[in-house]
């Protein structure tokens, strides 16, 4: 089923309106919580050291970079970019690069994070940078149904998407909740399920599920010549780290059976 809708979130006092502005990204990454960008490269190395969550999914982006050997990941829209750090001490071989638009943001995390090239860039209005594999982490809220297929239809490489979550009856019921309770609450993009996520991008890509603790897909471009890897690529670590039905070993060796169809 194929429904899409809109996400409200009480950040209490001093929310935003609609979260849908560099500007207003950069309001909530000046706060102190859970949702602002350390303003020290200690406190942020330290908050991403707590986030065990952020290590198991770039564990996962990690295997599927290493199928793919791919050199180069960018990453768009990474906020306070904990998975990426993570990506960094997992796979400290990798070229990263970390974009976002919100300037502030951009300015404060580049100062933090050397061990990645840290870009302003506007996923809605340029193009995808030069990289082997792109991630898009949490980002499928930002965008609405009829503004994603072009983004998506940019990318000429292997995307890994990890999206926020499903909507399913308890995220209605939540979000229903949260319109009753806080109806000043922040218009923060939209939720959707999985048939209208996968439409996102069904026009230009053809996907594989990837085992993670959120809902992630590896997206190949459906065009002729493209690198398309041998259909169990994505029997990836589970959230508790173990393999899906064979060693770590045997599945990366499985990766690097990728083959060219003309
Ligand atoms: C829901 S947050 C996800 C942040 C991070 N990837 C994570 O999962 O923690 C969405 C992020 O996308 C960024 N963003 C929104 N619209 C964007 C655009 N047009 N281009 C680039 N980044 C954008 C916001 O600044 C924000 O940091």
């Amino acid at each position: 089923m194929k429904l899409t809708i809109r996400r409200r979130y009480s950040f209490g006092s001093g929310g935003v309106h609609e979260l849908n502005t560099a500007a207003a990204w950069d309001e909530i990454r000046s706060r102190g919580d859970v949702f602002g960008l350390p303003e020290t490269r200690e406190g942020w190395l330290s908050e991403a050291a707590s986030r065990d969550e952020f290590e198991r999914r770039a564990e996962a982006v990690v295997c599927v970079a290493r199928g793919l050997e791919a050199r180069s990941v960018s990453s768009y829209g990474v906020g306070t970019a904990y998975l990426e750090q993570w990506l960094t001490v997992v796979a400290p071989d990798l070229e990263l690069i970390c974009t976002d638009f919100a300037p502030r943001a951009v300015a404060r995390l580049g100062a933090h994070f050397p061990e990645a090239r840290v870009v302003l860039h506007d996923l809605q209005a340029e193009a995808p940078l030069n990289a082997d594999l792109h991630l898009l982490h949490r980002l499928d809220t930002e965008f609405s149904d009829e503004a994603w297929p072009p983004i998506f239809a940019r990318f000429d490489r292997p995307v890994v998407v990890l999206a926020s979550e499903f909507l399913r009856p308890r995220v209605v019921a939540r979000e229903l909740a949260t319109r009753c309770r806080h109806p000043r609450a922040t218009k923060a993009g939209w939720l959707r399920t999985e048939g209208a996520l996968r439409g996102l991008w069904s026009a230009s890509h053809d996907d594989q599920r990837i085992d993670a603790d959120l809902p992630a897909y590896l997206l190949l471009p459906r065009r002729e010549g493209v690198l398309v890897p041998s259909p169990d690529i994505c029997s990836l670590p589970l959230a508790d780290g173990r393999q899906k039905g064979r060693s770590r070993r045997a599945a990366q060796m499985t990766h690097r059976s990728l083959c060219w169809f003309a």
